[in-house]
């Protein structure tokens, strides 16, 4: 590994200011964040920089719905999201918006460049407009039959029954989401970015050879069916940056988001005196990578490197892609309580554990990653406090007991010391190669040959011994001084547990610390590092991410794709349905529910018992027409406990959410408290 200095400035995808950041995306920041950690402790001038995505339709719709002001959301969301990467010990140098100055500044400027340069073309396009609304529809907000397999109620650009593209022009009854009219087709100025003029270069940049395998053969497909140009534009209303000298149309929000990379890193050199220029210049020696999920490859390793060589700028040196996160071996889903949020997962468990499970399983590879929960448990509870604390516990209370916290000058087992002391470079190399999973087992491997050795000594058994006072304390030694360099290797993953190491050491943990041991140094009263991972926890989190059915659908932000629901659940006996208790309940009281967007608080009479409800249909229903309607309630669901007070049963709704959520409401003559079945 060379030791001369890099300059290296890297980012993670910026997320939409419109959603709350789940485990999905924590991949990518823990991974990012784990190989930042990396560059810098191994002494490199490494700089990590992300913001929030601020701009675009969902967002703007999303605002309106709150009834608030765009800004005033994308602030609340911002705060949001930084108090979750700070909880997941997320350390960026930066963390902006794209609704900055900066960014105003560096997309005109970027555009006005491509401009002079003929890369931007106008035609006219027709496209569907809500006449109600007033504006242009996006696709994912027309919603009508699939033009192939006839079903209904299928997205504008894809049919979810069969799987056919189309463009929302081809829909059968095709209708606004926003609005429910009718859309209409109307024409509109448009500009593009002349992507096709950028052929050569894209294949250029591919062939430097610091791509994944995998992206290089995506873009070699890309190239293969040809390169098309791409719509820059948007038509007001629109919530972003309006277009120099083009009134009423607006840079498409892809446009402006990765130029926030430059706008948050500007903002940082501001503050920092850092210099600009030397990282993005066209002839820059400083690094640039963009750690980015698998489904938007085609942004960053098209458009971006193509608008920054036509804006005079210098090329990412790359772009790295990582999987999807599954839970337990399927999509995410909102009603399996398996689309868990950050917050969520916080309020339940150590950042730490997800740390380490994601870096166990992390390669260089764009494979999706799963998160089995029982795994989760198993390996964080048998590695980091089976293997790894485990050293330290079992020789910390003899050296501070026996021995005032002196390490010995003697080193009972230089081979040994060696071995751990020399994993140092290949370690290193995995790490910056992204094969973290590796790096991890080739450290875990490490342990178990340490505790084998504490095994094998047993100063539990000598310590009771004439005379053994020096070599239990050699031994002892050697264990503590082991576990310090195995923590100097995990710190990257593990800030939190480096840290309180740091405090029992008396030492920094740095990098180059890894090459000696600490003979004749004092530590200090060792306090447990780590609690294990108990199940009840894991399931306590899995149980607060599930939703009452359609309760986190949102009209503004159709989850779609990787993380959409699964369509249908798995299959279920008789037995395990007759479990469920359903009755008619007479909903008496509904109210809203301060600070909570999409829970209504209900009070529902089961003949003679009354419940509180709280349920996900406030987007669907007045609280004042659901007084004395009568519904469907799951009456021995375990009562659970919200943030807004104790949940007792369920209501039965269906629907694909926002407006459209129906809760079931059976005849008049049903009576309250009777059996459904
Ligand atoms: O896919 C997304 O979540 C986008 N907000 C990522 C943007 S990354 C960069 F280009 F800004
Ligand atoms: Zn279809």
């Amino acid at each position: 590994m060379t030791s001369k200095n890099r300059k290296i400035l890297v980012t993670s995808a910026l997320p939409y200011a419109n959603g709350p950041i789940h485990l999905g995306h924590l991949l990518e920041y823990i991974q990012t964040d784990i190989w930042v950690r990396f560059q810098k402790m191994r002494g490199h001038e490494a700089y990590y920089v992300c913001a929030d995505d601020a701009h675009g339709t969902p967002i703007m719709l999303k605002a309106q719905q709150l009834g608030i002001s765009p800004e005033e959301m994308i602030n609340n969301v911002r705060e949001e999201h930084m108090a979750d990467f700070a909880g997941f010990n997320i350390e960026f140098d930066n963390y902006h918006s794209t609704h900055s100055d900066e960014n105003r500044v560096f997309a005109e400027e970027i555009y006005n460049r491509l401009h002079a340069k003929g890369h931007i073309k106008t035609r006219t396009i027709q496209q569907l407009f809500d006449p109600e609304k007033e504006m242009f529809l996006p696709d994912r907000f027309v919603k009508g039959t699939c033009p192939k397999c006839k079903s209904e109620d299928q997205n504008g650009d894809n049919c979810d029954n069969c799987g056919e593209t189309y463009s929302p022009t081809d829909l059968i009854n095709p209708v606004s989401v926003v609005s429910g009219a009718t859309p209409v087709l109307k024409d509109s100025e448009h500009y593009f970015f002349d992507l096709p003029a950028f052929e050569e270069m894209l294949k250029e940049w591919t062939r430097s050879g610091s791509l994944q395998e995998e992206m290089a053969n995506k873009l070699g497909e890309w190239f293969e069916s040809g390169l098309q140009q791409w719509d820059i534009s948007r038509d007001a209303p629109y919530f972003g940056f309006e277009i120099p000298n083009a009134p009423g149309k607006f840079f498409y929000v892809w446009l402006d988001a990765p130029i926030g990379y430059m706008g948050s890193f500007k903002n940082l050199c501001d503050k920092r005196g850092i210099n600009f220029d030397e990282f993005w210049e066209k002839d820059s020696t400083a690094e640039l990578y963009h750690f980015i999920g698998k489904d938007i490859i085609y942004f960053h390793s098209l458009f971006w490197p193509a608008m920054l060589s036509g804006a005079d700028y210098r090329q990412p040196t790359s772009v790295y892609a990582h999987g999807f996160v599954t839970v337990n071996g399927r999509k995410m889903s909102k009603s399996k309580g398996t689309f868990i949020k950050g917050r969520t997962y916080l309020d339940h468990l150590n950042p730490e554990f997800l740390r380490y499970y994601f870096a166990a399983k992390l390669t260089s590879r764009i494979d999706d990653l799963d998160l089995n929960l029982e795994d989760f448990a198993q390996r964080v509870n048998s590695d980091l406090v089976g293997k790894v604390v485990n050293i330290a516990s079992r020789c910390a209370s003899f050296i501070s007991k026996k021995f005032d916290g002196m390490l010995s000058t003697n080193i009972d087992d230089q081979e040994l010391a060696d071995e751990v002391m020399n994993a140092g470079d290949s370690i290193a190399a995995l790490y910056e190669s992204r094969e973290f999973g590796r790096a991890m087992r080739e450290i875990m491997a490490l342990a178990d040959k340490v505790n084998e050795y504490i095994a094998v000594k047993e100063p539990w058994q000598l310590i009771k011994e004439e005379g053994k006072q020096q070599e239990v304390q050699d031994i002892c030694s050697l264990g503590i001084n082991l576990f310090r360099i195995l923590m100097i290797y995990l710190k990257p993953v593990l800030p939190e547990l480096a840290a309180k190491t740091a405090g029992f050491l008396n030492d920094e943990l740095i990098w180059e610390g890894h090459k000696a041991l600490l003979v004749d140094h004092k530590v200090n009263k060792f306090k447990a590092l780590l609690q294990r991972v108990e199940m009840d926890k894991v399931n306590a989190m899995v149980d607060d991410s599930k939703d009452n059915l359609v309760a986190t659908q949102d009209v503004a932000e159709p989850v779609t794709g990787p993380l959409a629901d699964d369509p249908i659940a798995d299959e279920i006996g008789f037995e395990d349905f007759a479990k469920v208790d359903l009755r008619v309940a007479k909903i008496v009281v509904a109210e809203h529910v301060e600070k909570a967007d999409k829970l209504l608080r209900i009070e529902v009479d089961l003949g003679g018992e009354t419940r509180q409800i709280f349920a996900g249909i406030k987007s669907a229903y007045q609280p004042e027409d659901l007084v004395g309607k009568l519904t469907v309630v799951v009456a021995n669901l375990a009562p659970r406990k919200m943030r807004f007070g104790m949940s007792e049963g369920m209501i039965i709704a269906a629907g694909p959410g926002g407006k459209d959520i129906f809760i079931l409401n059976p005849d008049d003559g049903a009576q309250p408290g009777q059996r459904v079945m």
